[in-house]
């Protein structure tokens, strides 16, 4: 029963506001933007074209309304969480003191898989738009540095993928309140972009293109909602800033759920435009957007739409990167994985070893595996996260009702539930070999486990299960 042993949440609480925690920097805005930063970036960018043009058609528009709903509904209950517990590490911090030591450290090893292969998935789509923009100006890479491994094609390593994670890492090392102002200022200049395309691309649609809407069906709409869902990945990071944050009880719920407002808004009214625009067939293309201005020859707001999803795209990498920093900080403070990992600089009190592993889990997935069709892995661990936080609302209203909810889900259990249906629904509609991945990551994830984590857990030492009752609590 030792694997079930919970966190109680004063411990946590404490632990987030001692001498060990995490400078308090963030306010709401900064968290929106955070929010923003991490979710409008390759969904919008890139993977609009092949849903619409491959799952979707048109109606790739109810595809997001779907997706973004399932997002919704968990964004509620992982609002219900941050205002409850101010402590880094989200939906892993969450489970520790709902559902126990085991289920925290199965739902933080499905974190380290959604962050570090989006990490890496991400990398990669920032090298290959950079590629393509420089090309433009005659610049090309030789063959051998332009991809990840594939000798078919000559390419043997990733190098601007390399080059983008080591310089978001240097942005990390500097402290997070310095990290939030750069991703602010790259964060308008994104929404200014998707908004430049909104209004000049408003002018070019001809309805006609919106019929047939559905040209493969419902099935057609949830395998894109499935796929698509990658583009709402990233609110849920916000969480993980919690322990950053002046006042989160306030602040949390307000980034969370406004960040996902604004882009599901976006989303729909790009996805709308675009297939508006362009017929659906033609846009099973890299650059979608930028295609379907240059398609009404309007080149310039095609150049500048590039660059911005670049930008997009970077501020996409630092906030998975970010979020993958702290969550190691957050497990290995319990000792689920080697303390010296969250040791933290005295100077700027970041986590520089959380930052450096970051580093080189991104630097060597990027530089050399071909991720792109593992975006789907990134997808399933996160569905799986959604579910969990979910159910999560749903236990602790019952076990303890007692505690202070600064902001509450409506309608529970109705709300969960409906977020448990919509993921699960989504998980479904996903790929056997994915499932299959997604299976294989878990069984290395309990040997590591049972291995090392149960026997170093913080929580089951003599040290931490000592006096004050109401510290760490063995409730099972
Ligand atoms: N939501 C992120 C993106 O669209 C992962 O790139």
């Amino acid at each position: 029963m030792e694997l079930f042993r919970k966190k109680s949440l004063d411990y946590m609480i404490r632990q987030a506001s001692g001498k060990k925690s995490l400078q308090k920097a963030l306010g709401a805005f900064d968290l929106t933007m955070l929010g923003v930063g991490a979710v409008i970036g390759t969904g919008i960018f890139v993977l609009t074209g092949v849903v619409a043009a491959k799952n979707a058609g048109p109606a790739i528009i109810l595809s997001f309304v779907f997706s973004g709903l399932a997002c919704a509904f968990a964004a509620l209950c992982y609002a219900e969480f941050a205002s409850m517990i101010p402590a880094s590490g989200s939906a892993y911090t969450y489970s520790y003191t709902t559902f126990g030591e085991l289920f925290a450290w199965i739902l933080g090893w499905d974190l380290i898989l959604e962050y570090g292969l989006a990490c890496s998935v991400v990398a990669s789509g920032w090298s290959a738009y950079f590629q393509e923009l420089v090309g433009g100006f005659g610049i090309h890479l030789p063959a051998l540095l332009s991809g990840a491994f594939d000798p078919s094609k000559g390419s043997y390593v990733d190098i601007m993928a390399v080059a983008i994670v080591f310089l978001l890492s240097a942005v990390l090392m500097t402290g997070v309140k310095e990290s939030s102002r750069i991703n602010d200022i790259m964060v308008i200049i994104k929404i200014g972009v998707v908004l430049l395309f909104i209004v000049v691309g408003i002018f070019y649609v001809r309805p006609s293109n919106w019929s047939p809407f559905m040209p493969f069906g419902f099935s057609g709409v949830m395998q894109g909602a499935a796929t698509a869902f990658l583009a709402y990945i990233g609110f849920d990071a916000v969480s993980s800033a919690s322990e950053e944050v002046k006042n989160p009880q306030r602040d949390m719920p307000i980034g969370i759920l406004s960040s996902l407002a604004i882009c599901m808004i976006l989303y729909i009214a790009v996805s709308a435009v675009l297939t508006g625009m362009i017929p659906y067939t033609k846009l099973n293309v890299g650059d979608p957007v930028a295609f379907a201005l240059r398609f009404v020859h309007q080149n310039w707001v095609a150049g500048f739409v590039s660059l911005g999803a670049i930008l997009g795209i970077t501020t996409v990498l630092f906030v998975m990167m970010y979020g993958q920093t702290r969550l190691f900080f957050a497990i290995s403070r319990d000792g689920l994985l080697p303390k010296g990992i969250s040791k933290l600089t005295h100077k700027t009190k970041t986590p520089t070893r959380s930052i450096i592993l970051t580093w080189l889990m991104a630097t060597v997935f990027s530089a050399v595996i071909p991720l792109n069709q593992l975006a789907e892995l990134t997808n399933i661990g996160t569905l799986f996260a959604f579910i969990v936080v979910s159910l999560g609302v749903i236990v602790l209203r019952h076990t303890r009702p007692d505690i202070k909810r600064n902001f509450r889900v409506p309608f529970v259990p109705f709300i969960p539930v409906l977020a448990v249906l919509a993921c699960g629904y989504l998980m479904v509609n996903l790929s056997k070999i994915t499932w299959i991945g997604f299976l294989i990551w878990f069984a290395i994830g309990l040997i590591i486990y049972f291995t090392y984590g149960y026997r170093h857990s913080l929580l089951g030492s003599a040290e931490e299960q000592t006096p004050e009752p109401s510290r760490v609590t063995s409730e099972n």
